[in-house]
């Protein structure tokens, strides 16, 4: 729909950026730091590992230095756990424990909000071996206590929070579990006993941040995104919808309404995924559901049906990590009306519009984009910049569809770029960037590591400034 008028953005929307602890801070064996699944992730010789990253540990006052100048009103980054309790539960660090301190009073010295992510794929490897991690229901007490912990440590500066980022990819990437071994039926089966918890957590989380009389919002942050039907036939309907479900859906039903949805619990049945449930659990999540969801948000995704046959029987799976096609249920296949960036993933900026209104609809809840970047090879020339200008038009129309989604009277209350620096991306290290400030380190060349304010840099500065009014 079109509009005749357009909202704008409140005075007080929160313009910002975020990166995430392994990705950024490196110091991995420093400051009493523990191990968590990603420093003991077998290494893909591929890409650099995260022991250094990009050094924010040592560097963090220049990196606040550049955000304030670049007029952040909000960073997202993610705590640790392994830097507050290096086994997961027992003893706190204090050293981890000033190194935030330190960095949150940086933050609020230069009035940037602080959005501190719980828990962004580093988990404790220590929980993995004292009792399996997130399979176990033991895990469900030590969240909730690490958060309570940084809550009554950081909360008289820190008002929102996300408790676990992404946890639909968490379920689905063995490693992010600390799980081994190659029996996918049975890595899926534990994945979904570890949603369950992980959903439990979030709960328990949740009434320890209202009872301890937490002000301000806290919420999961989602990786959600439009499923579109490739064709106008019902089938591939049916199969967005379906993926919809499988892929984002089912987690938020949980964390925002404790339901199993009717058409997931089946889906879960037919695969023998279906996982523990105890009394009391859903009514928890009921009772205790997100104060704000943060999505993040790349690309969206365009379906056929994929029926299952006897060669492609239900539960088989094409991809083994993050499904791209589930016999029974759906397939994604090229959409041809859309761009795509280096690593195919397809630029969709109505697609966000479309994804904040179905949030909207389904779980009238504030929103802050918590991720929405592009990954690409960015190249530093001779004058020391970076003319990102593909960058600038991503974020650009991404934004713009944001502001329509204002009209569209969906509460989105933030926006937060990835990244505000470049970091070591999660499946591509150095060589996919998504930065507004170029850091010269390669793969496995450190260089330097001098910070470099890329051309996306000084629109993002304009456009902050202007209160999204230079959008073009
Ligand atoms: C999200 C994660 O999945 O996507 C980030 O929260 C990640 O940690 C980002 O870096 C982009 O993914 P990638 O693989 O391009 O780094």
């Amino acid at each position: 729909m079109e509009h005749k008028q357009n909202e704008t953005f409140s005075s007080d929307f929160l313009w910002g950026a975020a990166t995430s602890s392994f990705q950024v801070e490196g110091a991995q064996n420093e400051g009493g730091k523990g191990l968590s699944v990603i420093d003991v992730m077998k290494k893909n010789p591929k890409i650099t590992d995260f022991s250094v990253a990009i050094d924010h540990y040592h560097r963090y006052k220049e990196d606040v230095k550049l955000m304030a100048d670049l007029g952040l009103k909000v960073y997202r980054f993610s705590i640790a756990w392994t830097r507050i309790f290096p086994k997961g539960n027992g003893e706190v660090n204090e050293e981890g424990v000033a190194f935030y301190n330190d960095l949150i009073n940086e933050l609020v010295s230069y009035n940037i909000e602080p959005l501190i992510t719980i828990y962004h794929f580093d988990y404790p490897q220590d929980l993995v071996e004292q009792y399996g991690g997130w399979m176990s229901r033991k895990s469900i007490e030590d969240y909730r206590a690490y958060a309570e912990f940084l809550f009554k440590t950081f909360g008289d500066r820190v008002k929102y929070w996300l408790t676990i980022n992404e946890q639909d990819h968490v379920v689905r990437i063995p490693s992010r579990l600390g799980l081994t071994g190659d029996d996918r039926y049975e890595q899926m089966r534990l994945g979904y006993q570890a949603n369950h918890n992980m959903c439990v957590a979030t709960a328990l989380t949740i009434k320890t941040f209202h009872e301890l009389g937490m002000k301000g919002k806290i919420g999961p942050a989602v990786s959600y995104s439009m499923v579109h039907p490739a064709s106008a036939h019902p089938d591939d309907h049916l199969a967005s919808k379906d993926a919809m479900l499988i892929k984002h859906n089912y987690l938020l039903d949980l964390h925002c309404r404790g339901e199993y949805s009717k058409p997931f619990q089946t889906y879960l049945a037919d695969r023998n995924y279906m996982p523990q449930i105890e009394d009391g659990d859903l009514d928890l999540m009921k009772q205790y559901p997100p104060t704000m969801i943060g999505v993040n948000y790349y690309f969206s995704e365009t379906v056929t049906s994929f029926p299952a046959t006897e060669e492609f029987p239900i539960g088989y799976q094409k991809e083994a990590l993050l499904a791209e096609a589930e016999a029974g249920v759906f397939q994604v296949v090229k959409n041809d009306r859309l761009q795509a960036t280096d690593w195919g993933w397809e630029i969709d900026p109505v697609g966000l519009r479309l994804t904040l209104r179905e949030l909207n609809e389904r779980y009238q809840l504030p929103i802050i984009i918590t991720e929405n970047g592009m990954g690409a090879y960015d190249e530093l020339d001779e004058g020391d910049m970076v003319h990102d200008d593909y960058r600038i038009a991503y974020l650009n129309e991404h934004i713009k569809q944001v502001q329509l989604a204002l009209n569209d009277g969906v509460d989105v209350f933030g926006y937060c770029a990835w990244t505000f620096i470049d970091v070591v991306s999660g499946r591509n290290g150095m060589d996919k960037r998504y930065g507004f400030v170029y850091v010269d380190r390669e793969n496995f060349d450190l260089k330097e590591m001098r910070r470099i304010k890329k051309k996306s840099y000084y629109w993002y500065q304009s456009m902050i400034e202007s209160n999204g009014k230079r959008l073009t």
